[in-house]
């Protein structure tokens, strides 16, 4: 059982399990990215969030202090850095790192997250700037983080790649989707097998339907209802960063529960 704390503002206070870690979390300013922010600051993370849209990264900044302001002991808040990068960018992703390693502190967790949809169209309609856009941002980006961190991770780390169940399976009308996550996991589960020997974690998050924003693109009309919520899928990110030293979640396959989504 975890070890109580006094109260604060009367919320009962849970001694945090990731107390002083170090987490980047790519496409941290709304849906999957975000709930996982906040999560792992409720775990006393030091956080690194990135996305591109600014004025929503500095309004998750604000949220994830406040967050552990008032969850958290005084002693136990930790440092959010917000800054904007695009992963699609080798210089942006540099700069980016450049600041992570002004922290002076290795880095534990990389959560790849950052990823776009595109509408749905079948292949012959498929225009080459939407197929390029969505294997830069999920494939390439997802390369570019990677490289990045791991010159500031060390043995004990965790890298956790949000791909999809579109990384095993295939939806109609998704194809650079489906392609951009299909070669994601290729890459996960090869980073998996480099990284095994050094004790770095590396955990393919596959959820199916999240009611997040990527659906005002993929499916404006799906039923977000009979969606899982971004937070269940953080819930079980932390619970599988929690697990003891020597074992590892390779895979993480989320469905709902209901329905065929
Ligand atoms: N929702 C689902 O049903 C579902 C299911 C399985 C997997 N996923 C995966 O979950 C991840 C997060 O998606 P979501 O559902 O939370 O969608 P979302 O709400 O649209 O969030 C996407 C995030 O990625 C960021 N992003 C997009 N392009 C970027 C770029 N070039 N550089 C940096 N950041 C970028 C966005 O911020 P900016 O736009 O400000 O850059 C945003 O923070 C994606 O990889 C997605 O494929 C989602």
């Amino acid at each position: 059982m975890p070890k109580r704390r006094a109260t604060l503002r009367g919320a009962a206070l849970r001694e945090p399990t990731l107390s002083g870690r170090l987490a980047l979390i790519t496409g941290a300013n709304r849906g999957i990215g975000l709930a996982i922010a906040r999560a792992l600051a409720l775990e006393g993370c030091n956080l690194v969030i990135t996305g591109r849209d600014e004025r929503a990264l500095a309004k998750a900044r604000i949220e994830l202090e406040k967050l552990q302001r008032e969850r958290l002991p005084a002693k136990l808040h930790a440092h959010v850095l917000a800054q904007s990068c695009d992963v699609r960018s080798p210089d942006s992703v540099d700069y980016l790192f450049t600041l992570v390693r002004g922290l002076r502190k290795p880095l534990d967790i990389l959560i790849n997250n950052a990823g776009i949809g595109h509408p749905n169209l079948a292949v012959g309609e498929l225009p080459y700037p939407t197929w390029m856009e969505v294997i830069d941002t999920n494939l390439n980006g997802l390369f570019l983080t990677t490289v990045a961190a791991l010159a500031v991770m060390k043995r004990g780390g965790t890298i956790v790649n949000n791909l999809s169940i579109a990384a095993e399976r295939v939806f109609a009308g998704s194809a650079a989707y489906n392609a951009s996550k299909h070669g994601a996991l290729g890459f996960t589960d090869t980073l998996r097998e480099e990284l095994r020997p050094k004790g770095i974690r590396v955990i393919a998050l596959m959820p199916g339907a999240t009611d997040t924003a990527i659906w005002n693109t993929l499916w404006p009309k799906a039923p977000r209802r009979k969606m899982m919520s971004a937070e269940a899928v953080a819930r079980t990110v932390v619970s599988a960063l929690l697990l003891p030293d020597n074992t590892t979640a390779e895979k993480i396959v989320l469905r709902p529960s209901i329905g065929t989504l």
